[in-house]
Parts: structure tokens; C-alpha cells; sequence
């Protein structure tokens, strides 16, 4: 009898399997960017199959240079707050919580839908500071059940897309009214990126529609109160692609200077 864990998702859930993937096969790839162990340990824990992610070596940079972004402004968050909550919207199976180690004083949430915080729970180990809440982000009464007395850290790679931009204000502004401050950090597709998700292979499969795009960080400012940007990368800036190998890394300086493709995807961070 395999003591794999079955999977049954439909929608956007599925798309984390993707990421997942895409993790573990950079992880063994001799040009690792991301040396996601945890990945690899969690893809061998489910029975699926992997071939339907489109994921593969080649294209596993695609994800990992966004995740290995992240888990530094992730990291630099927690060096200057040891005593930080932080929440992780739409976490999927990720391992930030292992690749970045927070110290004692973290207290880590970790949030999806209940069919991945299941799967989640299956996975990995339970941790000291790692807790995991079973919700839609849109749910009004998510924000109530994290602790408020602490800098946060409000994170969502891979998220922002597949909610509606009421939703995602809605979310972002009520986080600004919940915690004392912080940072939201966020990836985002242009509206663009949206038009055009026919072309994102990951996306078509999992049957989920992408919904809310931002072009610049004025559309968040505009409509979320007391925030201020503190970066904002599009995702073929040098910086980005500095750990990838070089003929990814002279692509991504040729998609620079496309204007529309610029921007296609971008990376944002606030302080509020
Ligand atoms: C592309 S995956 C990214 C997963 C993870 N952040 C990563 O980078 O590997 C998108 C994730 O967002 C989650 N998601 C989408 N809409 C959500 C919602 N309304 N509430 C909670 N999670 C949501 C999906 O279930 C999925 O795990």
C-alpha cells in the first residue's frame, strides 16, 4: 500500500502543485537557484502526476527567481523585527517558513484554501511559530484570528492575480486597519499580463481565470490608505535574474526594453 497523499484539486489550488514542482526539479538541478529541499521532500510525499504541471528544469527559473526575490525581502523583514508575525496569503505547499528560518519570536501563518492547508498539514511537519489557517483570503473574518500586537509581515507571491481588485484592495486595506505596521509584499501581473493568460500554460490547465491586474504601484496607493512604496521591481530587472544562469539572464535584458512586456509581471513592497 503507498503511503502517499492523495490529491483532488480543481482550480486555482492546483497551480501550487506547479510551483511546487517547479521548486523541487530547480532544487536538483545543478544550477539550483532556490536549494528547495523541502520541495523535493513534499513531491516525493504526493501521488501525482507531475508531467501535467508543464514544469521542467528549463522553465522551473521561472518560479524559483520570484520565490528566492521574496524570501529576501522576506529575510530582511525578519532580521529587522525578530519578533514579527507574518502572514503568508495563498502559501500553496512553499517552505518559506524552512528556507527562511525565523527565529523564537515569529509567529508564522501560513494561509490557503482548506484543501491545500489540508494537503499542507499531510506534508510537512508541524513547527514551533508555523500555523496553518484553512481560509479563502476573502474571508471578512481571516484577519481577526492573527495576532495585531506586532510588526507585520503580509506576504502573497503567486496570489494577487487570481483575486478580483475589489477583493484585493479590500484585503490589503483591511490588513492597514488591522496591524499597527508593517509591510504587504506582493507579486502582480499587468493588466496586459491578464489580457493575455491564454498564454500562461500553468494557469490554462488548472482551469483557474486571472482576474486583477496592476500596472504601477499608484494603483495600489491610490486605493489602499497609508501605505508607501517602498520598491517596486518589474520582473526582468538585472536583480531579478542575477542568480539565474547566464542565457536566461541576457533574455531577461532583452524583455527590459519591450515596454509591454516590462512590466508583464512585477514585484511590489509597501510599508504601511
Ligand atoms: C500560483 S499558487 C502560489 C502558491 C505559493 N504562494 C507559491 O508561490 O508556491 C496560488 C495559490 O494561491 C491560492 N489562492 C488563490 N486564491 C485564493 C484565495 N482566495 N484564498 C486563499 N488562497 C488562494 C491557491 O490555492 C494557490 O495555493
Amino acid at each position: 500500500m503507498s503511503a502517499k497523499v492523495r490529491v483532488d484539486l480543481h482550480g486555482a489550488p492546483v497551480t501550487m502543485l506547479a510551483t511546487l514542482h517547479a521548486k523541487a526539479l530547480d532544487a536538483e538541478a545543478p544550477t539550483s537557484i532556490l536549494h528547495d529541499t523541502w520541495a523535493v521532500e513534499a513531491v516525493e510525499r504526493i501521488d501525482y502526476d507531475w508531467t501535467a504541471t508543464s514544469m521542467t528544469r528549463r522553465n522551473a527559473p521561472s518560479v524559483t527567481l520570484r520565490s528566492a526575490y521574496f524570501d529576501g525581502w522576506t529575510r530582511q523583514f525578519l532580521a529587522a523585527h525578530p519578533e514579527a508575525v507574518v502572514v503568508h496569503l495563498g502559501c500553496g505547499l512553499d517552505s518559506r517558513f524552512w528556507r527562511t528560518e525565523p527565529g523564537p519570536g515569529v509567529e508564522w501563518f501560513d494561509i490557503d484554501y482548506p484543501e491545500v492547508a489540508d494537503l499542507r498539514r499531510k506534508v510537512y511537519p508541524p513547527a514551533p511559530g508555523n500555523h496553518i489557517i484553512a481560509a479563502s483570503v476573502t474571508d471578512p473574518g481571516l484577519l481577526a484570528q492573527i495576532p495585531d500586537d506586532r510588526p507585520t509581515l503580509v506576504l502573497a507571491e503567486g496570489l494577487t492575480m487570481y483575486l478580483t481588485r475589489d477583493d484585493g484592495l479590500r484585503l490589503f486595506g483591511g490588513v492597514v486597519d488591522r496591524f499597527g505596521g508593517g509591510e504587504i509584499q506582493f507579486d502582480a501581473f499587468s493588466r496586459f499580463g491578464i489580457a493575455t493568460q491564454w498564454g500562461n500554460a500553468v494557469v490554462r490547465r488548472s482551469g483557474a481565470t486571472l482576474s486583477w491586474g496592476v500596472d504601477r504601484p499608484d494603483d495600489i496607493l491610490a486605493a489602499v490608505p497609508n501605505t508607501r512604496l517602498l520598491q517596486w521591481v518589474p520582473v526582468f530587472q538585472r536583480e531579478v535574474f542575477a542568480p539565474a544562469p547566464p542565457r536566461y539572464r541576457h533574455l531577461a535584458a532583452m524583455l527590459n526594453r519591450v515596454p509591454l512586456l516590462r512590466t508583464v509581471a512585477q514585484f511590489h513592497r509597501y510599508a504601511f
